[in-house]
């Protein structure tokens, strides 16, 4: 008898380590026909998720309602588990290398509590190989067990956007991939059973990695083209929007727009990739070029700033600077890898006064993350004024509201182009 009859039967339990904007969801989902049992390390958010309360705020209470599910700060707990999902966050460190921590820490502890016929099915983003050259000899040897002849692993990758309350979890086509051809129809009949949309099985795990890592990967180098193209247009003195529109008329042009790449997606899974590819004695160029691009757009926004307010004849280390929205994109309040706090950091190194405001972000979560104290409220004596996230708030804001806190006439600097660069005597966008 397989493991999906045993959790369909209740027989089996279910866990997921790591209940953030991955894993929280998805526990839910699964809780909703499994018993399952849900892992974090962070002690405060169980707490909160034990009174119905998602600490990234994208789930509603109702969300917890039904849902035969018990929260814990254990990782001992997880032994009465036999279906393992891992969504432990992997980022990279400030030398944009790989930070496996969570996700070795977390197959550790998985490890010491596996059973004979137990699965491991991770979610995390990694570069192909890391499910079976990193996570699987530490399942191994703090269990004691054998891989395919004791227990099986597999890898399915999460695709949902932050934000997107239409494409979530149960909406989304899942990519699954198993051990071996059992491992993967168990593992298939398990997503099957709470996804609207299906399977994708991938034809290994390396692949089901692979094609993950890709899709943000292409994401990236996409949004870095246009980049360049807007500083190469901006130089000409065209609109880099009205240029891709026109060339959209095209059949085969593909259109994309560029902004700031922050976020703990687009921003981050190249570098593992690259690392992958550097391992293997290749040094990459086009994704390094992108995410070289993509990086350098704070301080080419930064340098415009300045050349504005030289133009209109001010002293940029006598002016001040109101900077709209921190979060990595718009109406979300996640700023985790925010290329604002960049900007407004590359603005102040020009001796710029800046005041910070976003109705979305959390002030003491900005000022731990990036040392960047947000102002109270917003004043009325800027020089220059930019729109660095397009939050709903900012595009109901009008041009007059805009004027009336303004020290002269507006200068604006919408980066996401939200509001219509006609009405506007001086103004700037990507
Ligand atoms: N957020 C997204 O939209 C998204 C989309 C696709 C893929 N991903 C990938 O999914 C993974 C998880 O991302 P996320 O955004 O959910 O991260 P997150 O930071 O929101 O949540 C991760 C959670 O894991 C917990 N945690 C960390 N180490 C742990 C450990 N060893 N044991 C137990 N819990 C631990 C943290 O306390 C946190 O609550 C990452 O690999 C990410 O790249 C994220």
């Amino acid at each position: 008898m397989g493991i999906y009859k045993d959790l369909l039967e209740k027989k089996k339990i279910l866990s997921v380590t790591g209940l953030g904007y991955v894993g929280l969801p998805l526990a839910l989902e699964f809780a909703k026909y499994f018993k399952v049992i849900g892992l974090d390390i962070n002690k405060e958010r169980i707490e909160l998720m034990k009174q119905n309360i998602d600490p990234s705020k994208e789930l509603d209470s109702s969300a917890f309602e039904g849902c035969d599910i018990e929260f814990t700060a254990n990782p001992l707990d997880l032994k009465k588990a036999h279906f393992h999902i891992i969504g432990v966050p992997t980022d990279i460190d400030e030398h944009m290398i790989p930070n496996l921590k969570p996700l070795l820490g977390a197959s550790t502890n998985i490890g010491k509590i596996l059973k004979k016929g137990d699965y491991a099915v991770f979610e995390s983003t990694v570069y192909p190989g890391c499910t079976e050259d990193d996570c699987v000899p530490l399942l191994e040897k703090e269990s004691g067990l054998t891989m395919g002849v004791d227990f099986k692993v597999g890898y399915s990758p999460e695709r949902i956007v932050p934000g997107d309350k239409v494409r979530t979890f149960t909406k989304i086509l899942k990519i699954v991939s198993g051990s071996d051809l059992e491992a993967l129809e168990e593992i298939d009949q398990v997503y099957n059973h709470v996804l609207d949309n299906g399977t994708y099985r991938a034809s290994s795990i390396k692949v089901a990695e692979a094609a993950k890592v890709i899709e943000n990967t292409q994401r990236d180098i996409n949004i870095s083209l246009m980049n360049e193209l807007a500083i190469i247009f901006d130089k000409i003195g065209i609109d880099t929007n009205e240029v891709v529109d026109a060339a959209g008329s095209k059949w085969n042009f593909h259109k994309y727009t560029p902004g700031l790449v922050g976020g703990h997606c687009i921003g981050v899974d190249p570098y593992y990739l690259m690392h992958k590819a550097k391992q293997l004695g290749h040094d990459p160029q086009v994704i390094a070029a992108g995410r070289r691009v993509n990086n350098y757009i704070p301080h080419f926004i930064a340098k415009r700033v300045v050349q504005s307010l030289i133009e209109k004849g001010k002293n940029p280390g006598d002016c001040k600077a109101l900077v709209m929205g921190i979060t990595f994109k718009e109406d979300v309040s996640d700023i985790r890898n925010s290329k604002v706090a960049d900007l407004i950091k590359e603005i102040a190194d020009y001796s710029i006064t800046v005041d910070t405001v976003d109705p979305h972000a959390d002030a003491a979560e900005v000022h731990h993350e990036y040392g960047i104290t947000m102002a109270d409220g917003i004043g009325n004596d800027y020089d220059v004024i930019l729109i660095a996230v397009g939050h709903q708030e900012y595009k109901e804001m009008s041009k007059s509201e805009l004027q009336a806190i303004s020290k002269d006439d507006l200068i604006l600097f919408d980066i996401k182009g939200i509001k219509d660069g006609k009405e506007y005597e001086t103004y700037w966008k990507l």
